[in-house]
């Protein structure tokens, strides 16, 4: 297990700069921390994203920056704008299930579209200086899309190709089919990581020759410290000190900062009384007051 390579998957709304860097400094054991989706909205960049990958929100934590694209065109105007903040690492996402973008033709939407991902193959050979990496499911309707696709995926020049293997229409739900990975695995050329509810240290291993890690996302949202032996309950209040210092500062209002400090606890492993005291307050004061019992009674039977 120990020369694995361990990313934090992205998750949107969840894994934004703060918390990638509040997670390396106070738990750490990850190799890689990949950014939620840069995308294009009504024919323009979103800002957002581009402030989440901004290299100086990053300085000093291992960050992928993820993009998501439906042809070669957005794909490039996404590319150029993340080698111009610095990068020379992007992943492309042909995973996301959410029905908006899969319509748009892209993440899963992305696998039913051969002739488009053949053009992103084309702007890929374009930038010989960017080492690129796709995360992707099975398919959107069927196992076949995806096997269809792979050997322009072949084509591709990557570092990795991370599988999370459900098809997009099934979103999370039903089991992570390992038998499915294991198929992929041998059509791929490419090193394989695992994604899919990986949520314990002892499971992180998948029967796979050519594995080269394995991608966590709910699993470390809920459990930061699971790579670590560090002490749990001290990972969190860090964790949580740097996320609610930089809400503080950086937020307007109390119902946006509740709503970002929320979702730093929304799957957080402690206890459902002190978890709900957490989620259910709906003033800072009162916030404040639940965080400081559920420190002050942790690690207590
Ligand atoms: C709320 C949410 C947001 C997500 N956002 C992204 C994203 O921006 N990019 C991406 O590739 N996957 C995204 N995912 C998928 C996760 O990266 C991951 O593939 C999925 O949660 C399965 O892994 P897990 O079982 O370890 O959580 C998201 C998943 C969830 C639940």
């Amino acid at each position: 297990m120990k020369d694995l390579y361990i990313a934090f998957a992205p998750l949107q709304g969840y894994t934004d700069a703060v918390y990638r860097r509040a997670h390396w400094e106070c738990a750490g054991g990850v190799n890689e921390y990949y950014t939620p989706f840069v995308r294009i909205e009504k024919g323009e960049l979103r800002r957002k994203d581009l402030r989440d990958t901004d290299s100086a929100a990053n300085e000093g934590v291992p960050t992928v920056p993820q993009v998501i694209a439906r042809d070669g065109d957005e794909f490039a105007r996404l590319c150029d704008a993340l080698q111009e903040q610095g990068w020379g690492r992007i992943d492309l996402n042909m995973g996301c299930p959410f029905p908006m973008q899969v319509r748009a033709g892209r993440g899963s939407g992305l696998l039913q579209r051969i002739d488009c991902v053949e053009e992103i193959l084309n702007e890929m050979r374009r930038r010989p200086e960017v080492v690129f990496s796709v995360k992707m499911r099975l398919g959107q309707e069927s196992e076949e899309e995806g096997l269809r696709v792979m050997p322009i995926i072949n084509e591709m020049p990557l570092v990795h190709v991370t599988l999370h293997p459900r098809l997009g229409r099934q979103q999370y739900k039903g089991i992570a089919d390992k038998g499915a990975f294991l198929r992929f695995a041998d059509v791929c050329r490419h090193p394989m990581v695992y994604n899919g509810d990986v949520v314990e240290c002892e499971r992180l291993q998948v029967e796979c020759e050519r594995l080269k890690g394995v991608m966590i996302g709910r699993g470390l949202l809920a459990r930061p410290w699971m790579i670590t032996d560090k002490d749990p309950h001290e990972v969190i209040m860090n964790m949580h000190s740097i996320v609610y210092h930089h809400a503080m500062e950086h937020l307007c209002g109390d119902c946006q900062i509740l709503s970002r400090l929320h979702a730093f606890w929304e799957y957080i492993d402690i206890p459902h009384k002190q978890k709900k005291a957490i989620m259910k307050a709906t003033t800072l004061q009162r916030y404040r007051e639940a965080v400081a019992s559920y420190n002050s009674t942790a690690g207590q039977p």
